[in-house]
């Protein structure tokens, strides 16, 4: 695995590697990797000819200093992961190569409204600072598809809606949520949990699963709190939102109109880590 700091050596390789032929798939990542991250250089690994991977703790995105200090950095074992996953390249830069003089959010993009609510009603400034990165990244990588996955479900709708609205040429495949053995779905973030509470932690995906059950029998307003009134059982659990809604515009469902798919989503603190997670159902 090439690693390149420097979007100087990578642009002109990606493009070049493009011209000959090559289609290019690229993982953003802000490091911490594990079985979820690799399972979309797989699939990128299935899907093109070359797998770019970056690693970049990316600080516009974090509206909790805090947060941003304590996110792991396990460097020399993500290169390890990669390696061992057969990543092609890894973009590894520091900040002023993607962003040169700039520090924070500076462009506005149309996110269609789909960043008001959930992740963005919790966290102001979160998908500006999202956007504004995976921008400069897919400047730089000039990739052919982009992987992500589908836990972080309303980012991969924003960034749908951002390459759409700046006719960026770049397919987007959302790969499924890799799960720990007890349901949790993996984040960087599980490692903060106790043992203890991580396993516990696998109610989040059972109370999903038990909501999909209750679909055909309770109301949208009565599943919602349903769960939410379960999971706060739940010594050092604090449900955020748990919403079923329009899985395509993330609009609530209101039994007027047609729905082609359906969202079931949630965002919990457990012992004060957030942990999202979500079921889609055609
Ligand atoms: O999902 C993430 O890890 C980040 O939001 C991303 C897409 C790498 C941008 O920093």
């Amino acid at each position: 695995m090439q690693i390149i700091k420097h979007r100087s050596e990578l642009t002109p390789l990606s493009t070049r590697l493009r011209s000959e032929g090559a289609k290019i798939g690229f993982v953003p990542t802000m490091g911490a990797l594990h079985q979820g991250h690799i399972s979309l250089v797989e699939q990128s690994k299935n899907r093109t000819n070359i797998t770019i991977a970056s690693i970049f703790v990316n600080p516009t995105q974090f509206n909790d200093q805090k947060d941003l200090d304590k996110y792991p950095k396990p460097i020399e074992q993500d290169i390890a992961m990669l390696e061992a996953a057969g990543c092609d390249i890894l973009y590894l830069p520091q900040a002023d190569d993607i962003y040169g003089p700039i520090t924070e959010v500076t462009d506005t993009f149309d996110l269609g409204g789909l960043d008001l609510g959930l992740e963005g009603a919790s966290r102001p400034g979160h998908f500006a600072g999202v956007a504004q990165v995976v921008k400069f990244l897919l400047e730089i990588t000039r990739p052919d598809i982009l992987f992500l996955g589908q836990k972080d479900y309303q980012q991969c709708l924003i960034l749908t809606q951002l390459v759409g609205s700046l006719q960026m040429p770049v397919e987007i495949a959302m790969c499924p949520i890799y799960r720990e053995p007890n349901g949790l779905a993996m984040s960087s973030r599980n490692v903060r949990l106790s043992a203890d509470i991580r396993q516990k932690a696998g109610a989040i995906y059972a109370t999903l699963q038990y909501a999909v059950t209750l679909i055909p029998i309770l109301s949208p307003e009565e599943i919602q709190q349903t769960a939410i009134a379960s999971l706060n059982t739940l010594a050092n659990f604090k449900v955020d939102y748990f919403l079923i809604l329009n899985a395509k515009n993330l609009q609530p469902i209101t039994g007027q109109e047609k729905v082609s798919a359906i969202l079931i989503i949630t965002a919990v603190i457990v012992d004060g880590v957030r942990l999202l997670d979500n079921i889609v159902m055609e």
